[in-house]
């Protein structure tokens, strides 16, 4: 089994997360710092955001220079030195690759607008008009209003998808194809695990189309893939598709051809749904509308990310309701999405907050935690853009929440310092040396998956209870089978199962190790209290359920 199927991802935001040479940046140095903080977190994989030279106009996703390392974040030498101590305390780590498009201060579009005669003129994709490619939507809907700009230097309109700033390259042109292809065997030469691949579905555009998920762009990324298996086994390639069930499924190809992960997006709105209407329907939906995946292939599963809570992946009328329930006020709603952090989104309510995790610790696939979001860290929606989710880490309750040693007003961007959610309260010194913290709790969570190689199959299935406020389910694999329990309701409830399938069966509770009653012919009956859950071991007492060899009978 591929080491990424349960394993578990961490989001680090370089800038954000501890500054070494205090100049109120975050960077290489000040994370080597910090790995042992991974360590005792528990988890496997460390993804970096873009870390190269940039102008910074979309936080590093503007890129300048695919070879080098922001100046801001140190040099080249301090990545290695940081990649060697990962690699020596057995995290991984992979990086954002933004393939799509550049910075309009790239080199090569520097050289292509202002000669069109220039090798790199074709490096990205010019028009005389600025109605071609009509169909395709724009991403960036509070900020853009065509996916053309006019470059007055080029005498021509040029595309991008997100920001007029971030030219698209042209992947028909094959030096692009060969340019994106170094930079990959660069980055993997070094020792990198492996990327995040940003804006995977835009590689091309047709005519007549949407200019997403085209087959052009899936034989590219094949051809990426093939580099990977070819010369770096072991490495992965995560996909940033945002796109509904049956256009995502292409993009792990037929298991060995394309992407080996893929971020989950069309569940992880569905989890504030059923949270809020406490109601476990739309999670099972959607769960239940994904196509299966290949054996080799997994979900990477989150929550909240770098990034607005994007409602892309729900109808008109679940997007209203999402931004009446968690963007009341204006200013928390971006495009397409709303731009809060997990614990405000939860009402701070530690049990609301635990639950959401365990959700998404138990469904398929391989979670990822935000930084800041394993101790409940709070937002700053009066900042710019997406910033207010990407303030300092907060450390402790020291100067700069432990974040840096420069004067205050030396930060990218101020620490949050409301009651509520900010560093005085809420931070890593205090959560860790609270054994009743988030931080514990979610420590714990990570350990008792990890425990269970279950967690990395693809079985599940949603027992049927005469509770919809109860989501149960099952997973299953090499004869171990769990059942994980979740209320989501702020009341009490009585839960009645038939596990009758499992008679004879003892189920212990995985976290506190009590063994419960021998599940018998009659319905299994259990209280949960308000948002709480419990993740049960059936342990044989009697073989009746299982095989000859072992293995649990296939109709279960
Ligand atoms: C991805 C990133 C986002 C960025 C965009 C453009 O969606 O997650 O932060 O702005 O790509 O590169």
């Amino acid at each position: 089994m591929g080491w990424y199927k349960n394993a578990v991802f961490y989001e680090v935001y370089i800038r954000a997360f501890a500054d070494g040479n205090g100049d109120g940046h975050g960077d290489f140095r000040g994370l080597t710092e910090k790995l042992d903080y991974f360590q005792e977190l528990g988890v496997d994989c460390l993804w970096l955001l873009p870390m190269y030279p940039s102008p910074l106009r979309d936080d590093g996703y503007d890129v300048s220079d695919f070879y080098g390392i922001h100046p801001d974040y140190g040099t080249l030498e301090d990545f290695k030195a940081f990649l060697a101590a990962a690699h020596a305390r057995g995290l991984r780590v992979i990086a954002d690759l933004v393939l799509n498009h550049t910075s309009d201060q790239h080199p090569w579009f520097q050289a292509a607008r202002a000669d069109r005669h220039s090798p790199f003129r074709d490096y990205y994709v010019w028009s005389d008009t600025d109605q071609r490619y009509r169909q395709a939507r724009i991403i960036f809907l509070d900020t853009e209003t065509s996916n053309w700009a006019w470059d007055p230097v080029a005498g021509q309109y040029y595309w991008h998808r997100f920001y007029a700033f971030q030219p698209d390259l042209n992947f028909d042109n094959p030096a692009v194809q060969a340019e994106m292809l170094n930079v990959i065997a660069f980055w993997l030469d070094l020792g990198l695990d492996g990327f995040r691949v940003d804006a995977v579905p835009y590689l091309f555009e047709r005519e007549g189309t949407n200019c997403e998920n085209l087959p052009e762009t899936h034989a590219y990324l094949k051809r990426i893939r093939r580099l990977v298996n070819e010369r770096y086994p072991d490495r992965i390639l995560l996909a940033e598709a945002n796109q509904w069930p049956h256009d995502l499924r292409p993009y792990f190809g037929n298991g060995d051809d394309e992407f080996h992960m893929a971020f989950h997006f069309p569940l992880m709105p569905r989890i504030f749904m059923a949270l809020r209407q406490a109601d476990h329907q739309p999670i099972v939906r959607i769960m239940q509308a994904m196509p299966p995946i290949p054996e080799a292939c997994q979900w990477c599963t989150f929550l909240r990310n770098h990034d607005e809570l994007t409602l892309e992946m729900v109808t008109e009328e679940e997007r209203q309701w999402m931004w009446r329930e968690y963007a009341p006020e204006p200013r928390m709603r971006l495009n397409l999405g709303i731009r809060r952090r997990l614990a405000p989104l939860l009402d701070g309510d530690r049990r609301k907050i635990e639950l959401a995790y365990a959700l998404l610790f138990a469904l398929p696939g391989s979670p990822i935690l935000c930084y800041g979001d394993e101790i409940g860290m709070g937002d700053n929606i009066w900042l710019d853009d997406r910033d207010g989710l990407r303030t300092p880490m907060q450390w402790n309750d020291g100067l700069n929440a432990g974040f840096s040693s420069a004067p205050a007003e030396a930060l990218y961007l101020p620490v949050i310092d409301d009651e509520r959610f900010g560093y005085r309260r809420v931070n890593v010194a205090a959560q860790r040396a609270d054994p009743g913290s988030l931080w514990h709790a979610l420590r714990r969570l990570i350990a008792v998956r990890k425990a269970q190689p279950v967690f990395g199959g693809s079985c599940c299935e949603f027992i049927e209870s005469d509770n919809p406020t109860i989501l149960a389910v099952r997973r299953t694999d090499s004869g171990e089978t769990i059942l994980a329990l979740h209320n989501l309701s702020g009341l009490p409830q009585r839960l009645s199962l038939d596990l009758s399938r499992w008679q004879g069966a003892r189920p212990r509770d995985l976290f506190s190790q009590e063994a419960l009653a021998q599940i018998g012919a009659m319905p299994y009956a259990l209280t949960l209290q308000p948002y709480a859950y419990r993740w049960l071991r059936l342990e044989q007492t009697t073989d009746d359920w299982l095989e000859a060899d072992g293995h649990p009978r296939r109709d279960l």
